[in-house]
Protein backbone atom coordinates (compact mmCIF):
# COMPACT_ATOMS: atom_id res chain seq x y z
CA UNK A 1 0.00 0.00 0.00
CA UNK A 2 1.19 3.28 -0.72
CA UNK A 3 2.11 5.44 2.16
CA UNK A 4 -0.69 8.34 1.17
CA UNK A 5 -2.87 5.41 0.96
CA UNK A 6 -1.95 4.15 4.40
CA UNK A 7 -1.85 7.26 6.30
CA UNK A 8 -5.23 9.00 4.45
CA UNK A 9 -7.55 6.28 4.27
CA UNK A 10 -9.74 4.65 6.97
CA UNK A 11 -8.76 0.77 5.96
CA UNK A 12 -11.67 -0.51 4.35
CA UNK A 13 -12.18 -4.26 2.25
CA UNK A 14 -14.60 -3.70 -0.83
CA UNK A 15 -15.42 -6.96 -3.07
CA UNK A 16 -17.69 -8.12 -5.23
CA UNK A 17 -19.41 -11.31 -7.12
CA UNK A 18 -21.33 -11.50 -9.94
CA UNK A 19 -24.93 -13.08 -9.31
CA UNK A 20 -24.68 -14.70 -13.56
CA UNK A 21 -25.58 -18.31 -12.28
CA UNK A 22 -24.81 -21.07 -10.07
CA UNK A 23 -21.50 -20.29 -7.97
CA UNK A 24 -18.44 -22.64 -7.85
CA UNK A 25 -16.29 -24.03 -5.72
CA UNK A 26 -13.74 -21.56 -7.28
CA UNK A 27 -15.69 -18.67 -6.03
CA UNK A 28 -16.12 -19.77 -2.66
CA UNK A 29 -12.09 -20.74 -2.08
CA UNK A 30 -11.08 -18.12 -4.49
CA UNK A 31 -13.27 -15.32 -3.09
CA UNK A 32 -16.33 -16.28 -0.35
CA UNK A 33 -14.55 -18.48 2.02
CA UNK A 34 -11.86 -15.51 2.52
CA UNK A 35 -14.85 -12.57 2.57
CA UNK A 36 -15.98 -14.39 5.50
CA UNK A 37 -12.51 -14.58 6.85
CA UNK A 38 -12.01 -11.07 6.75
CA UNK A 39 -14.53 -10.03 8.69
CA UNK A 40 -14.36 -8.39 12.39
CA UNK A 41 -11.02 -7.32 11.40
CA UNK A 42 -9.61 -3.65 11.61
CA UNK A 43 -11.43 -2.74 8.02
CA UNK A 44 -14.49 -2.40 7.78
CA UNK A 45 -15.78 -5.22 5.03
CA UNK A 46 -18.45 -4.24 2.15
CA UNK A 47 -19.29 -7.21 -0.56
CA UNK A 48 -21.37 -6.57 -2.94
CA UNK A 49 -23.51 -8.39 -5.88
CA UNK A 50 -22.25 -6.58 -8.56
CA UNK A 51 -25.86 -7.00 -10.79
CA UNK A 52 -24.91 -4.12 -13.04
CA UNK A 53 -21.75 -6.41 -14.44
CA UNK A 54 -24.18 -9.23 -14.85
CA UNK A 55 -26.18 -7.46 -17.30
CA UNK A 56 -23.28 -6.82 -19.85
CA UNK A 57 -24.34 -10.01 -21.27
CA UNK A 58 -27.73 -11.31 -21.32
CA UNK A 59 -29.76 -12.06 -18.46
CA UNK A 60 -33.40 -13.37 -18.19
CA UNK A 61 -35.43 -10.97 -15.83
CA UNK A 62 -36.88 -13.64 -13.49
CA UNK A 63 -33.85 -15.31 -13.55
CA UNK A 64 -31.51 -12.49 -13.05
CA UNK A 65 -33.44 -12.08 -9.57
CA UNK A 66 -33.75 -15.51 -8.36
CA UNK A 67 -29.68 -15.42 -8.86
CA UNK A 68 -29.19 -12.35 -7.30
CA UNK A 69 -31.23 -13.62 -4.41
CA UNK A 70 -29.26 -16.94 -4.51
CA UNK A 71 -25.94 -15.46 -4.83
CA UNK A 72 -26.54 -13.28 -1.41
CA UNK A 73 -27.40 -16.82 0.23
CA UNK A 74 -24.59 -18.40 -0.79
CA UNK A 75 -23.03 -15.16 0.83
CA UNK A 76 -24.53 -15.27 4.23
CA UNK A 77 -24.31 -19.69 4.06
CA UNK A 78 -20.47 -18.98 3.57
CA UNK A 79 -19.87 -17.41 6.65
CA UNK A 80 -20.52 -13.57 5.24
CA UNK A 81 -22.58 -11.74 8.23
CA UNK A 82 -24.99 -8.77 7.31
CA UNK A 83 -24.54 -7.40 11.17
CA UNK A 84 -20.83 -7.83 10.55
CA UNK A 85 -20.19 -6.66 6.61
CA UNK A 86 -22.26 -4.43 4.49
CA UNK A 87 -24.05 -6.84 2.13
CA UNK A 88 -26.34 -5.77 -0.71
CA UNK A 89 -26.93 -5.81 -4.55
CA UNK A 90 -25.36 -3.09 -6.45
CA UNK A 91 -27.96 -1.83 -8.60
CA UNK A 92 -29.49 -0.38 -5.13
CA UNK A 93 -27.23 2.20 -4.72
CA UNK A 94 -27.03 4.50 -7.70
CA UNK A 95 -23.41 5.78 -6.90
CA UNK A 96 -22.24 2.89 -8.60
CA UNK A 97 -23.37 3.82 -11.81
CA UNK A 98 -22.97 7.64 -11.65
CA UNK A 99 -18.89 6.96 -10.40
CA UNK A 100 -18.80 4.49 -12.96
CA UNK A 101 -19.77 7.12 -15.66
CA UNK A 102 -17.31 9.61 -14.01
CA UNK A 103 -14.36 6.70 -14.54
CA UNK A 104 -15.54 6.66 -17.80
CA UNK A 105 -14.31 9.98 -18.34
CA UNK A 106 -11.16 8.94 -17.15
CA UNK A 107 -9.88 5.49 -18.11
CA UNK A 108 -8.74 5.35 -21.78
CA UNK A 109 -10.19 3.52 -24.46
CA UNK A 110 -7.40 1.54 -25.29
CA UNK A 111 -6.82 0.12 -21.73
CA UNK A 112 -10.43 -1.05 -21.86
CA UNK A 113 -9.74 -2.89 -25.20
CA UNK A 114 -6.87 -4.83 -23.28
CA UNK A 115 -8.15 -6.60 -20.45
CA UNK A 116 -7.91 -9.87 -21.30
CA UNK A 117 -11.34 -10.65 -20.05
CA UNK A 118 -12.76 -8.49 -22.18
CA UNK A 119 -10.91 -10.49 -25.23
CA UNK A 120 -12.02 -13.72 -23.79
CA UNK A 121 -15.42 -12.75 -23.48
CA UNK A 122 -15.93 -10.87 -26.75
CA UNK A 123 -14.07 -13.20 -28.55
CA UNK A 124 -13.88 -12.05 -32.27
CA UNK A 125 -16.94 -10.83 -31.78
CA UNK A 126 -15.96 -7.18 -30.58
CA UNK A 127 -18.44 -4.84 -32.87
CA UNK A 128 -21.27 -6.92 -31.49
CA UNK A 129 -20.95 -7.13 -27.49
CA UNK A 130 -22.42 -4.54 -25.29
CA UNK A 131 -20.67 -1.25 -25.08
CA UNK A 132 -21.30 -1.87 -21.11
CA UNK A 133 -18.83 -5.31 -21.72
CA UNK A 134 -15.81 -3.00 -22.85
CA UNK A 135 -16.52 0.09 -20.00
CA UNK A 136 -16.81 -2.96 -17.44
CA UNK A 137 -13.16 -2.09 -15.28
CA UNK A 138 -14.40 1.83 -15.02
CA UNK A 139 -17.68 0.44 -13.13
CA UNK A 140 -15.69 -2.25 -11.25
CA UNK A 141 -12.98 0.71 -10.40
CA UNK A 142 -16.29 2.72 -9.28
CA UNK A 143 -17.53 -0.31 -7.10
CA UNK A 144 -14.45 -0.21 -5.14
CA UNK A 145 -13.36 3.74 -5.29
CA UNK A 146 -16.88 5.03 -4.37
CA UNK A 147 -16.20 3.50 -1.20
CA UNK A 148 -12.49 4.68 -0.89
CA UNK A 149 -11.74 0.76 -0.65
CA UNK A 150 -8.19 0.24 0.65
CA UNK A 151 -8.64 -3.51 -0.14
CA UNK A 152 -10.05 -6.02 -2.62
CA UNK A 153 -9.88 -9.91 -1.89
CA UNK A 154 -10.49 -11.44 -5.33
CA UNK A 155 -9.13 -14.56 -7.23
CA UNK A 156 -5.90 -14.45 -9.81
CA UNK A 157 -8.23 -13.40 -12.59
CA UNK A 158 -8.97 -10.32 -11.07
CA UNK A 159 -5.41 -8.74 -10.95
CA UNK A 160 -5.56 -6.79 -14.19
CA UNK A 161 -8.93 -5.47 -13.29
CA UNK A 162 -7.33 -3.78 -10.24
CA UNK A 163 -4.71 -2.64 -11.76
CA UNK A 164 -6.79 -0.81 -14.08
CA UNK A 165 -8.81 0.42 -11.25
CA UNK A 166 -5.09 1.52 -9.57
CA UNK A 167 -4.22 3.44 -12.90
CA UNK A 168 -7.86 5.22 -12.66
CA UNK A 169 -7.71 6.39 -9.43
CA UNK A 170 -3.48 7.99 -9.79
CA UNK A 171 -4.84 9.42 -12.88
CA UNK A 172 -7.84 11.23 -11.52
CA UNK A 173 -5.28 12.45 -8.29
CA UNK A 174 -2.97 13.49 -10.74
CA UNK A 175 -5.11 15.63 -13.21
CA UNK A 176 -7.04 17.19 -10.50
CA UNK A 177 -4.66 17.36 -8.06
CA UNK A 178 -6.19 15.77 -5.35
CA UNK A 179 -5.77 12.82 -2.84
CA UNK A 180 -9.82 11.87 -3.26
CA UNK A 181 -8.66 8.64 -4.15
CA UNK A 182 -6.89 5.52 -2.57
CA UNK A 183 -3.98 3.44 -4.55
CA UNK A 184 -6.10 -0.40 -3.72
CA UNK A 185 -4.47 -3.05 -2.77
CA UNK A 186 -5.45 -6.15 -4.00
CA UNK A 187 -5.54 -9.10 -1.60
CA UNK A 188 -4.88 -11.84 -3.82
CA UNK A 189 -3.77 -14.91 -1.54
CA UNK A 190 -3.85 -18.20 -0.54
CA UNK A 191 -3.55 -21.23 -2.35
CA UNK A 192 -6.57 -20.93 -3.91
CA UNK A 193 -6.75 -18.04 -5.95
CA UNK A 194 -7.30 -19.92 -9.42
CA UNK A 195 -8.82 -23.14 -9.09
CA UNK A 196 -8.33 -25.39 -12.21
CA UNK A 197 -11.23 -27.29 -14.36
CA UNK A 198 -11.53 -30.62 -13.63
CA UNK A 199 -11.42 -31.20 -17.20
CA UNK A 200 -8.55 -29.54 -17.82
CA UNK A 201 -6.05 -28.15 -15.69
CA UNK A 202 -4.62 -25.32 -17.66
CA UNK A 203 -8.23 -23.40 -17.71
CA UNK A 204 -9.86 -21.73 -14.68
CA UNK A 205 -13.06 -23.27 -13.29
CA UNK A 206 -15.94 -21.13 -14.55
CA UNK A 207 -19.63 -20.89 -14.22
CA UNK A 208 -19.55 -20.26 -17.88
CA UNK A 209 -17.96 -23.28 -18.88
CA UNK A 210 -20.35 -25.76 -21.18
CA UNK A 211 -19.27 -28.83 -19.28
CA UNK A 212 -20.90 -29.13 -15.82
CA UNK A 213 -18.22 -31.72 -15.38
CA UNK A 214 -15.45 -28.73 -14.85
CA UNK A 215 -16.57 -27.48 -12.36
CA UNK A 216 -18.32 -28.20 -8.53
CA UNK A 217 -20.93 -25.92 -7.79
CA UNK A 218 -22.07 -24.71 -4.54
CA UNK A 219 -25.83 -26.20 -5.21
CA UNK A 220 -24.59 -29.98 -6.64
CA UNK A 221 -25.41 -32.61 -4.04
CA UNK A 222 -23.08 -34.93 -2.17
CA UNK A 223 -22.96 -37.60 -4.98
CA UNK A 224 -22.59 -34.78 -7.64
CA UNK A 225 -19.63 -33.90 -5.70
CA UNK A 226 -18.28 -37.02 -5.21
CA UNK A 227 -18.86 -38.14 -9.24
CA UNK A 228 -17.07 -35.23 -10.41
CA UNK A 229 -13.98 -35.54 -8.47
CA UNK A 230 -13.64 -39.14 -9.32
CA UNK A 231 -14.36 -38.70 -12.75
CA UNK A 232 -11.78 -35.35 -12.64
CA UNK A 233 -8.71 -35.72 -15.38
CA UNK A 234 -5.50 -36.95 -13.18
CA UNK A 235 -2.69 -38.11 -14.37
CA UNK A 236 -1.21 -41.54 -13.42
CA UNK A 237 1.74 -40.68 -10.84
CA UNK A 238 1.63 -41.35 -7.60
CA UNK A 239 1.82 -37.89 -5.49
CA UNK A 240 4.99 -36.10 -4.76
CA UNK A 241 6.11 -35.44 -1.45
CA UNK A 242 6.48 -31.91 -2.00
CA UNK A 243 5.09 -28.95 -4.18
CA UNK A 244 7.92 -29.31 -6.43
CA UNK A 245 7.19 -32.30 -7.60
CA UNK A 246 4.04 -30.95 -8.76
CA UNK A 247 5.02 -27.97 -10.74
CA UNK A 248 4.43 -30.15 -14.80
CA UNK A 249 0.90 -31.67 -13.21
CA UNK A 250 -1.50 -29.08 -13.25
CA UNK A 251 -4.40 -31.61 -12.79
CA UNK A 252 -2.58 -32.97 -9.84
CA UNK A 253 -1.45 -29.89 -8.80
CA UNK A 254 -5.38 -28.53 -8.82
CA UNK A 255 -6.44 -31.32 -6.91
CA UNK A 256 -3.93 -30.80 -3.91
CA UNK A 257 -4.29 -26.37 -4.09
CA UNK A 258 -7.92 -27.51 -3.60
CA UNK A 259 -7.20 -29.56 -0.83
CA UNK A 260 -5.22 -27.57 1.22
CA UNK A 261 -7.98 -24.51 0.75
CA UNK A 262 -10.32 -26.84 2.04
CA UNK A 263 -8.36 -28.20 4.79
CA UNK A 264 -7.03 -24.50 5.78
CA UNK A 265 -3.51 -26.65 5.11
CA UNK A 266 -0.96 -25.86 3.13
CA UNK A 267 -0.10 -27.80 -0.34
CA UNK A 268 2.94 -29.30 1.68
CA UNK A 269 1.44 -30.53 4.53
CA UNK A 270 -1.43 -32.48 2.31
CA UNK A 271 1.47 -34.15 0.63
CA UNK A 272 2.92 -35.26 3.31
CA UNK A 273 0.25 -36.75 3.91
CA UNK A 274 -0.72 -38.02 0.96
CA UNK A 275 3.44 -38.94 -0.45
CA UNK A 276 3.08 -41.59 -2.73
CA UNK A 277 -0.23 -42.47 -3.40
CA UNK A 278 -1.90 -42.73 -6.30
CA UNK A 279 -5.04 -40.99 -7.26
CA UNK A 280 -6.99 -44.10 -6.74
CA UNK A 281 -6.77 -42.62 -3.08
CA UNK A 282 -6.61 -39.33 -2.67
CA UNK A 283 -9.80 -38.78 -4.88
CA UNK A 284 -12.02 -40.14 -2.43
CA UNK A 285 -10.23 -38.17 0.75
CA UNK A 286 -10.84 -35.19 -1.71
CA UNK A 287 -14.43 -36.03 -2.38
CA UNK A 288 -15.05 -36.48 1.67
CA UNK A 289 -13.40 -33.49 2.61
CA UNK A 290 -15.27 -31.83 -0.15
CA UNK A 291 -18.71 -33.19 0.87
CA UNK A 292 -18.10 -32.45 4.25
CA UNK A 293 -17.09 -28.66 3.80
CA UNK A 294 -19.39 -28.07 1.75
CA UNK A 295 -22.50 -29.54 2.34
CA UNK A 296 -23.35 -27.29 5.55
CA UNK A 297 -23.13 -24.76 3.08
CA UNK A 298 -25.66 -25.91 0.61
CA UNK A 299 -27.76 -26.56 3.38
CA UNK A 300 -27.86 -22.95 4.30
CA UNK A 301 -28.15 -21.73 1.36
CA UNK A 302 -31.67 -23.75 0.88
CA UNK A 303 -32.64 -22.48 4.41
CA UNK A 304 -31.93 -18.98 3.28
CA UNK A 305 -33.74 -19.47 -0.05
CA UNK A 306 -36.61 -20.87 1.84
CA UNK A 307 -37.66 -17.30 3.00
CA UNK A 308 -36.54 -14.71 0.15
CA UNK A 309 -38.23 -11.68 2.27
CA UNK A 310 -35.58 -12.35 4.43
CA UNK A 311 -32.85 -11.69 1.84
CA UNK A 312 -34.50 -8.70 -0.08
CA UNK A 313 -35.36 -7.15 3.53
CA UNK A 314 -31.15 -7.46 4.47
CA UNK A 315 -30.41 -6.47 1.10
CA UNK A 316 -32.29 -3.53 1.19
CA UNK A 317 -30.54 -2.29 4.84
CA UNK A 318 -27.25 -3.26 3.57
CA UNK A 319 -28.15 -0.74 0.44
CA UNK A 320 -28.92 1.96 2.54
CA UNK A 321 -25.78 1.83 4.79
CA UNK A 322 -23.72 1.37 1.57
CA UNK A 323 -25.15 4.87 0.34
CA UNK A 324 -24.02 6.70 3.84
CA UNK A 325 -20.88 5.70 2.61
CA UNK A 326 -20.95 6.24 -0.68
CA UNK A 327 -23.07 9.35 -1.21
CA UNK A 328 -20.69 11.96 0.35
CA UNK A 329 -17.76 10.64 -1.76
CA UNK A 330 -19.43 10.57 -4.87
CA UNK A 331 -20.45 14.25 -4.09
CA UNK A 332 -17.07 15.72 -3.15
CA UNK A 333 -15.87 13.79 -6.35
CA UNK A 334 -18.22 15.81 -8.75
CA UNK A 335 -17.54 18.74 -6.91
CA UNK A 336 -13.39 18.11 -7.18
CA UNK A 337 -14.60 17.72 -11.33
CA UNK A 338 -16.36 20.70 -11.32
CA UNK A 339 -19.68 19.63 -11.48
CA UNK A 340 -22.21 22.48 -9.95
CA UNK A 341 -24.13 21.04 -6.59
CA UNK A 342 -26.73 23.12 -5.98
CA UNK A 343 -29.63 21.24 -4.86
CA UNK A 344 -30.83 21.89 -1.16
P1 LIG B 1 -16.63 -13.04 -10.78
O1 LIG B 1 -18.06 -12.89 -10.48
O2 LIG B 1 -16.21 -13.64 -12.07
O3 LIG B 1 -15.93 -13.86 -9.63
C1 LIG B 1 -16.12 -13.53 -8.26
C2 LIG B 1 -14.87 -13.81 -7.45
O4 LIG B 1 -14.53 -15.20 -7.53
C3 LIG B 1 -13.18 -15.31 -7.96
N1 LIG B 1 -13.07 -16.52 -8.79
C4 LIG B 1 -12.14 -17.46 -8.61
N2 LIG B 1 -11.17 -17.59 -7.69
C5 LIG B 1 -10.39 -18.70 -7.77
N3 LIG B 1 -10.56 -19.65 -8.73
C6 LIG B 1 -11.51 -19.56 -9.67
N4 LIG B 1 -11.68 -20.50 -10.60
C7 LIG B 1 -12.37 -18.42 -9.64
N5 LIG B 1 -13.42 -18.02 -10.39
C8 LIG B 1 -13.83 -16.85 -9.87
C9 LIG B 1 -12.90 -14.05 -8.77
O5 LIG B 1 -11.52 -13.79 -8.87
C10 LIG B 1 -13.64 -13.02 -7.96
O6 LIG B 1 -12.86 -12.60 -6.86
N6 LIG B 1 -15.30 -8.40 -12.08
C11 LIG B 1 -15.57 -9.27 -10.97
C12 LIG B 1 -16.69 -8.77 -10.06
C13 LIG B 1 -16.50 -7.39 -9.53
C14 LIG B 1 -15.64 -7.00 -8.50
C15 LIG B 1 -15.86 -5.60 -8.32
C16 LIG B 1 -14.72 -7.68 -7.71
C17 LIG B 1 -17.18 -6.29 -9.95
N7 LIG B 1 -16.79 -5.20 -9.22
C18 LIG B 1 -15.14 -4.88 -7.37
C19 LIG B 1 -14.00 -6.95 -6.75
C20 LIG B 1 -14.23 -5.56 -6.60
C21 LIG B 1 -16.00 -10.63 -11.50
O7 LIG B 1 -16.48 -10.74 -12.60
O8 LIG B 1 -15.89 -11.63 -10.60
Amino acid sequence: MTETTKTRFTPRIFSGIQPSGGLTLGNYLGALKRFAALQGGEAETIYCLVDLHAITVWQEPETLRLNIREAAAAFMAAGVDPAQSVLFNQSQVSAHAEMGWLFNTVARVGWMYRMTQFKDKAGKNTENVSLGLLAYPALMAADILTYQATAVPVGEDQKQHLELTRDIAAKFNHDYGVEQFPITEPLIEGVATRVMSLRDGSKKMSKSDPSDASRINLTDSADAIAQKIRKARTDADPLPGTTDGLKDRPEARNLVNIYAALADQTPDQVLSQFEGQGFGAFKPALADLAVTSLEPITKRMNDFMADPAEIDRILGKGAIRADEIATPILERTKEIMGLLRTRP
